[in-house]
């Protein structure tokens, strides 16, 4: 049976998964009011798949025989300047989620806990990819600078996105 202080710092977890999934979600909506809705479509997969990091941590809670408690999500950003700075976002909450999962495999090492150590590794190889996505297209529009067709085809590619469920999501 899982620890409470894991329990609560897994749900916790559980919470930052679904800002971030409300954070994106925001994202495309402020995508769709520029007209770019490739950049748009990015998003919401992005959106889906931090619902899908989410019940990864509600499925393991309760198969560990812990429960999930459910708090306020915190509101999200609705305005930007600029696509730049959307993705200038989205590097730096993944770097800090990077963080979040640190601490957490911190923790489950410190409480000897290695079926959460072992859980959580997912999440460590998962936030190598989503540091590594975000950084690409902050470039990719860094060297665009003012380029309008360079944004268009980039809104194109990114239009190109699709979600791809999981085989078997934990918790459903
Ligand atoms: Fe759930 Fe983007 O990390």
């Amino acid at each position: 049976m899982i620890k409470v202080k894991i329990q609560d710092a897994l749900n916790k977890q559980l919470n930052a998964e679904l800002y971030s999934s409300y954070l994106y979600l925001s994202m495309a909506a402020y995508f769709e009011s520029v007209s770019l809705k490739g950049f748009a479509n990015w998003m919401q997969v992005q959106a889906r798949e931090e619902l899908v990091h989410a019940m990864k941590f509600y499925g393991y809670i309760h198969e560990s025989g812990g429960r999930v408690t459910l708090t306020s999500i915190s509101a999200p950003l609705t305005q930007w300047d600029s696509a730049l700075e959307v993705f200038k976002q989205v590097y730096q909450h993944e770097q800090k989620v990077t963080g979040l999962i640190n601490n957490l495999v911190t923790l489950a090492v410190s409480e000897a806990d290695h079926a959460t150590n072992n859980f959580l590794q997912w999440f460590i190889a998962e936030q190598v990819e989503e540091e590594s996505s975000a950084d690409e297209i902050v470039q990719k529009l860094r060297l665009l600078g003012e380029d309008r067709s360079g944004l268009f085809m980039l809104d194109q590619e990114l239009g190109q996105r699709v979600f791809t469920a999981p085989v078997a999501v934990e918790g459903e």
